[in-house]
């Protein structure tokens, strides 16, 4: 049905077009709290096999939606209501900001990808801990993915992360530092560990008891890999989430510039994990995004050592329900396996298992 409406409908319109109607109608939801305890009562997992503790947080479930959907903090609830396990809004900046000219969102559709070049267009972090305060009728888990403001030079990057660290930090379950999104020139220079490590120790100290995590790209070279993990395990970060949209273009016919979401990033983002589950797994929590479409994906990447996984790209190809659906896959599989736990399954092909 979802499909229908896609190939005839949605993919007629401008992608950002469709996104900001989809985010409108998912913020009138947010305030009609009796449809969206409806939706949640029926979408939201309510399988207690499914529930995962990572940092000490609860997750009803392990998969969640990625950042860059819900940019501003805007409609996260509505979003915990369609059956992500968690949702991570932002990227906020420390000031607001308007991202990149239009058009900066593409759809691949015969590869099942995006680009995008935003840019963090979003409305500063004063206004994001504004909504995030506000009372809320779900038990949603919000994670806070937060970026430098693109008008702040590299020397200024730690007080700018710090200053939105400061902010939102106790408002979220979790914290992410984003250094990795190809859209703000310089960002993700700030990997190099030089650089990396006073930003995490600046931060973490600003979070205090806020687990702290940071987001990598699928661009680094696996020694920088290695060289964040180890760094992340150093400074006693709570996890990395691999990872971000990727610069190359392997495998699209598209030359626009930006990032780029989807099935094309599967491979890469799968490898990346298993090289941090290798390095670090046991130590730290790995979030894995990045080409996910459904429960087969999530089911691999959780055996693959990944304590929570998100996805972003496969909601626009498969819609509302998508979440629920992923959701349901994983009871299966689990009842099928035997299973009675998720948690009985996370990194099992990595000691030569196949669940
Ligand atoms: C339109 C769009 C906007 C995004 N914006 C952000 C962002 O602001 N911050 C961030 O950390 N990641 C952002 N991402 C990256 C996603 O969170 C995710 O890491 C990436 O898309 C790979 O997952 P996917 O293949 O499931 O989409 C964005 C992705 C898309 C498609």
């Amino acid at each position: 049905m979802y499909r229908l409406v896609f190939t005839q409908v949605l993919s007629r319109f401008d992608a950002e077009a469709v996104h900001h109607l989809t985010v409108r109608l998912l913020r009138l939801l947010s305030v009609l709290p009796v449809v969206k305890r409806l939706l949640y009562g029926w979408l939201a997992p309510r399988d207690e096999s499914l529930r995962v503790q990572a940092f000490g947080v609860h997750f009803p479930a392990p998969f969640g939606l990625a950042a860059g959907f819900d940019k501003d903090a805007g409609c996260f609830e509505a979003l915990a209501a369609l059956g992500f396990g968690h949702v991570e809004v932002g990227t906020i900046t420390a000031r607001a900001q308007p991202g990149n000219p239009r058009p900066r969102l593409f759809r691949l559709p015969e590869s099942r990808a995006i680009i995008n070049r935003m840019g963090f267009n979003n409305a500063g972090a004063h206004a994001a801990a504004r909504r995030l305060r506000r009372s809320r009728s779900l038990p949603a888990v919000v994670g806070v993915n937060i970026g430098k403001t693109k008008v702040v030079p590299e020397n200024e990057a730690v007080a700018d992360y710090v200053s939105s660290a400061r902010l939102l930090a106790p408002l979220a379950d979790y914290l992410v530092v984003n250094v990795s999104s190809p859209n703000t020139p310089g960002l993700r220079d700030l990997q190099a560990v030089e650089l990396l490590r006073p930003l995490l120790t600046a931060v973490r100290e600003t979070a205090g008891r806020t687990p702290l995590l940071v987001k990598i790209a699928p661009d680094l070279a696996d020694e920088d890999i290695d060289a964040v993990a180890d760094l992340a395990a150093d400074l006693g970060l709570a996890g990395i989430i691999a990872t971000n949209t990727t610069i190359s273009r392997a495998g699209v016919s598209s030359a626009e510039t930006g990032g780029l979401s989807g099935r094309p990033l599967k491979s890469r983002s799968l490898e990346v994990l298993r090289r941090l589950h290798r390095r670090v797994g046991g130590r730290l929590a790995i979030v894995s995004v990045g080409g996910v479409e459904d429960a087969d994906d999530v089911w691999a990447r959780l055996l693959a050592g990944a304590t929570l996984v998100q996805g972003y790209t496969g909601m626009i190809y498969g819609g509302p329900l998508w979440a629920w659906r992923i959701h349901r896959g994983l009871s299966r599989r689990l009842r099928r396996h035997g299973h009675t736990s998720i948690r009985e399954v996370i990194g099992r092909s990595a000691v030569g298992e196949t669940a």
